[in-house]
């Protein structure tokens, strides 16, 4: 059974899904977790495994960037392909100035300034949430782990380079802790289909304070990131 952007049979996918923004992550999270693993697609080089984590299946597979594209992704997983969690693990621009690059956060929010809601038809915004069941099993890990993280609003961008100087400060104001480019509409797609979504997410730059991560500091952050989403895919199980 293929839809239009994954050439796949239903049974391929675990019923969760660790989603990177790309393809190559996609491929170092197979390779270095998932025992047993094996392609289960590979249209346009958005790479597909699935596998096992200390025994549990679970699949990984690329979003690409940006809400339109993690909006087919999500959705044909959801509704063609019976996966019932999905994980963002990628990275986001800390938009704090205590935030250090390589913390984790947690988006139990995303706000958005792109129009993917408007699709609902409902007379105001509707407000885009993480599962609760995903996002406590993640604040659990990350307490147990010793990891440095915060849970809150995140926002998500349709916009990478932003004309508007006073974007950051204005999100700032209302306590949003970092912009990334995708958890809106993943998190929609999951309440259409009564799924679970949540992204965690790696602070990669900081807006406020100028600094960015070195490329060894980003291994190991995404590192921690990737075992702290692999470690809910478990008890999600
Ligand atoms: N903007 C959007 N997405 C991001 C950023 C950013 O600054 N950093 C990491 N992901």
């Amino acid at each position: 059974m293929a839809t239009p952007h994954i050439a796949a049979e239903k049974g391929d996918f675990a019923k969760t899904v660790l989603m990177p923004g790309d393809p190559l992550r996609s491929q170092f999270i197979a390779e270095t977790y998932l025992e047993n693993r094996r392609l289960v697609n590979n249209v346009r080089g958005v790479q597909g495994y699935t596998g096992t984590y200390k025994g549990v299946p679970v699949s990984v597979m690329a979003s690409g960037m940006g809400m339109p594209s993690i909006g087919i992704y999500s959705y044909e997983l959801y509704q063609f392909f019976g996966v019932e969690n999905i994980l963002r693990v990628g990275t986001i621009g800390g938009m704090r100035g205590d935030l250090r690059i390589g913390d984790v956060l947690l988006a139990q929010g995303a706000c958005t300034n792109g129009n993917f809601g408007v699709q609902y038809g409902v007379q105001g915004a509707f407000a885009p949430i993480a599962d609760f069941t995903l996002l406590r099993a993640a604040a659990d890990i990350a307490d147990e782990r010793g990891l440095r993280y915060m849970v809150g609003n995140v926002f998500s961008s349709d916009i990478f380079y932003n004309d508007d100087e006073h974007v950051t400060a204005n999100w700032q104001k209302l306590g949003v802790l970092g912009v990334e480019m995708e958890a809106a509409a993943l998190y929609m797609n999951a309440a259409r289909s009564g799924k679970r979504a949540l992204a965690v997410c790696t602070v990669s730059d900081n807006l406020v304070t100028g600094e960015a991560a070195g490329s060894a500091e980003r291994q190991t952050a995404y590192r921690d990131m990737m075992e702290l989403a692999l470690e809910v895919a478990v008890r999600m199980n």
